[in-house]
């Protein structure tokens, strides 16, 4: 049968891949009450169509950064892409490519930033960043993206240490040796101490103590915009404005932090109000469908990201099933101008959409 929709990709990677990785891709943190809520306030949201308008002619383009993109459907960093496929990396950042969109690539990626740039020269990559407790460490990682014609850096903000995904430390997760972290000197992760592997080397590498100086301290050497991600209150979103970050991602890392925060679909809304043209406003979490995409929009994102359901789609058939997974989102996005009056992407605003308990007053 073919697979027509996310959702199918998802049943037919959770048929395919080992536990230990469909474990570690699919998790949220604690209870997943997170996990459930990034997906159910997007249901909770209403499309308001306006209809007899001329869609015979759309567009799905947008412009961040002074740079056009076909869609405003990007690729969130994920790390360890080739536990889902030996491509990996390189082929979800080919399909970026071949729908002219942005390709973020993890700090956990196992495929390095020189490799992914080698390979796929021409996609619009952006560069997610940790900060190493060794700051010449960190530097050297930016200085590599600087090189390597990445066009952002996004450092990600919600993770001083990793929140607890229950299945990685049942499963005692670890990477599989033949594949290992290539940005770093120390490649591999094992656990000693019995827990998840993932949790522990965060812990080791990365630097729990960073706060809005090492913020200013980024921003001030690296040659690249500076993205924020995991940014989930007006109050951070401001302080990004006023450490010169450009760009803010509204996310709650997929509900793999801390549990029974908001749905990032829920913080939007606060936030845009709070920074207008500020700075420019992106969000990931629980992005599906096409109708999810056209609702962060109105409530203020620029452009989404999807994190899991490229995943899905890498596993099932590498480049070609990311590609189809972007297709089929693309397409039901395209269809949502369509069917909701709005023609291109600059059309659609909060007017066309209001939250459930609004049709109840
Ligand atoms: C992530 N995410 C993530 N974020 C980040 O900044 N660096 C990383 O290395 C990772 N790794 C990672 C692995 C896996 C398996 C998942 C599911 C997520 C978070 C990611 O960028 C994004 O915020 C979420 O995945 C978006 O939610 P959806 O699309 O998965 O619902």
């Amino acid at each position: 049968m073919s697979l027509v929709s996310v959702s199918d990709y998802e049943h037919k990677a959770i048929d395919k891949l080992p536990r230990y990785a469909l474990d570690y891709y699919r998790s949220g943190s604690d209870s997943q009450t997170t996990l459930e809520l990034n997906k159910t306030a997007f249901q909770r949201l209403r499309i308001r169509p306006r209809h007899l308008r001329d869609v015979s002619q759309r567009s799905t383009h947008t412009t961040v950064f002074g740079y056009e993109f076909n869609v405003p459907i990007g690729i969130a960093p994920t790390a360890m892409h080739r536990m889902a496929h030996d491509d990996g990396e390189i082929a979800s950042a080919k399909a970026a490519e071949k729908f002219g969109t942005v390709f973020i690539l993890s700090t956990l990626s196992t495929t390095s930033i020189e490799e992914v740039a080698r390979q796929a020269p021409d996609v619009h990559k952006w560069y997610q960043l940790y900060i190493s407790k060794d700051r010449e460490l960190t530097k050297s990682m930016v200085r590599r993206a600087e090189t390597c014609n990445y066009k952002a850096i996004v450092l990600t903000v919600d993770a001083p240490i990793f929140g607890i995904r229950r299945a990685d430390v049942q499963n005692k997760f670890q990477l599989p040796k033949h594949l290992k972290l290539e940005n770093f000197a120390e490649k591999g992760i094992v656990n000693s101490d019995g827990g998840s592997g993932i949790n522990e080397y965060v812990k080791k590498q990365f630097d729990a103590s960073i706060t809005w100086n090492d913020v200013k301290w980024l921003v001030g050497f690296s040659k690249l915009p500076v993205i924020l991600k995991g940014i989930l209150t007006k109050e951070d979103a401001l302080l990004a404005v006023e450490t010169g970050c450009k760009g803010i991602i509204v996310s709650n890392h997929g509900a793999r932090q801390l549990d029974t925060v908001a749905a990032s679909i829920e913080a939007l809304p606060e936030i845009s109000k709070a920074v207008g043209d500020k700075l420019v406003v992106m969000m990931d979490g629980g992005i599906t469908q096409g109708t999810d995409v056209f609702k962060a929009i109105a409530l203020g994102a620029r452009m989404v990201f999807l994190g899991r359901p490229i995943l899905w789609g890498l596993t099932v058939d590498g480049q070609n099933g990311v590609e189809d997974v972007l297709k089929i989102v693309c397409n039901e996005f395209d269809t949502t101008l369509a069917l909701a009056g709005t023609p291109t992407v600059g059309d659609i605003s909060k007017e066309y959409v209001l939250h459930e308990i609004e049709f109840s007053k």
